[in-house]
């Protein structure tokens, strides 16, 4: 059971009845994050990788120590696999574009799927005048059609770029079998993994994939920072993917030769704040578990889910055997935002509208819905109270 963290959410003090439940959007800041943050900018602050100076130096170690800190969260084999991006979603495209200077032929496809976030979408569209973007369907239960994308794996996939768990209902992919095929036919994978990471223990290395992304604001950490973990084949074959200080060997005024590594893809003075703040976020999930974090958000997700399908006129997506940390739904009648601001009104924040996976509302016909998402500050009481609102709005809307 993990009890009091909410009195490690410094929000809460300013805002003592705020019900949160838009996680999944960006998750609440935790004290010793924001203390890290703080200290880093008061304290020890001087840019990095360019100082012959202590400050510079200390900071230099402390900033590598949160790549070590990272790849062992994620159990990967080496820091140098991990590169700091200022999004998931620039992680993305520097894939998108990095594969398409250096790997893609005119023709090739990249399979996606309609789950996907348009971070996983729109990279793709940037670059396809050169592939050919294959979708694979979703159920009428709003889950993966998995027959339909290994269907879909063929000698002309040269991609698969596949959320490891939907923003829009939770679900969690399966990827045994896509790899299997997947392997068959020499695809590699990409993994948005932004939604995963914060909620379930993932180990890269069982996992396998080429190239996985997350970012550090879902995981109690700063915005502005993304993760892109590239296995060692990939980073030597791709890059740069942007030019500038950080990521040369030798300049002239006509051309340049670049370092090796997760470096060539680091140009310019790097996120430095933001990666101390993430490996001090990460120190606080270590500390709770992660494997507790699942257990409990788990317990709640499932409980909130138990309690909204008593109500008959909650429509709810997806298919909730392997869903978790996420409830999207629909009242029958009544529009989501309506919904959003009643709710406001008596403190819960939850997220409505397409949720930037407009082609899962597309397949519904359905302009949007509502979101409530779940993090380690929510209890058992703050859904009943939910639950509850939702049944007095419904009356106040319906009448
Ligand atoms: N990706 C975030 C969400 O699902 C912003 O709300």
């Amino acid at each position: 059971m993990i009890k009091n963290l909410r009195k490690r959410f410094p929000v809460f003090s300013k805002n003592p009845d705020l019900v949160f439940f838009d996680t999944a959007a960006s998750a609440l800041k935790v004290d010793s994050m924001i203390k890290a943050v703080n200290d880093c900018y008061s304290y020890e602050y001087a840019n990095i990788h360019r100082g012959i100076y202590a400050l510079s130096s200390k900071l230099t170690k402390r900033y590598e120590d949160a790549r070590i800190s990272v790849s062992k969260f994620i159990n990967a084999e080496s820091s140098e696999n991990i590169i700091f991006t200022k999004s998931a979603t620039e992680g993305i495209n520097l894939v998108s574009s990095c594969l398409s200077d250096n790997y893609f032929n005119d023709g090739d496809e990249v399979l996606l799927t309609s789950l996907e976030h348009h971070a996983n979408l729109v990279p793709w569209h940037l670059v396809s005048k050169k592939i050919k973007i294959i979708t694979a369907k979703i159920k009428p239960t709003g889950e993966l059609d998995y027959y339909d994308l290994l269907e879909k794996i063929n000698s002309k996939t040269k991609l698969l770029a596949i959320t490891h768990m939907s923003n829009v209902t939770g679900s969690i992919t399966n990827f045994e079998e896509i790899k299997i095929k997947a392997n068959k036919f020499n695809v590699p994978i990409l993994i948005d993994g932004c939604q995963y990471v914060p909620h379930k223990k993932l180990n890269i290395k069982q996992l396998d994939p080429d190239f996985y992304v997350f970012s550090a604001h879902k995981l109690y950490g700063p915005s502005g920072l993304g993760i892109l973990y590239m296995k060692s084949n990939w980073i030597d074959r791709l890059g740069p993917y942007q030019g500038g200080g950080s990521m040369i060997k030798n300049v002239e005024t006509d051309s340049s030769t670049y370092l090796s590594g997760f470096q060539k893809f680091e140009a310019g003075t790097p996120p430095i704040a933001e990666v101390i703040g993430l490996s001090s976020s990460l120190d606080f999930i270590n500390e709770v578990g992660i494997d507790k974090i699942y257990e409990y958000e788990n317990n709640l997700t499932q409980y909130a889910y138990s309690q909204m399908i008593k109500n008959n006129d909650i429509i709810i997506y997806g298919n909730f055997s392997n869903q978790t940390s996420i409830i999207s739904f629909n009242i029958d009648g009544v529009h989501f935002n309506d919904l959003a601001m009643l709710l406001d009104k008596k403190n819960i924040a939850i997220r409505t509208g397409h949720h930037c996976a407009q082609p899962f509302m597309k397949f519904f016909k359905i302009s949007g819905n509502a979101r409530m998402s779940i993090g380690v500050y929510n209890s058992k009481d703050e859904i009943d109270y939910f639950i509850k609102t939702l049944d007095e709005i419904k009356i106040i809307l319906k009448s």
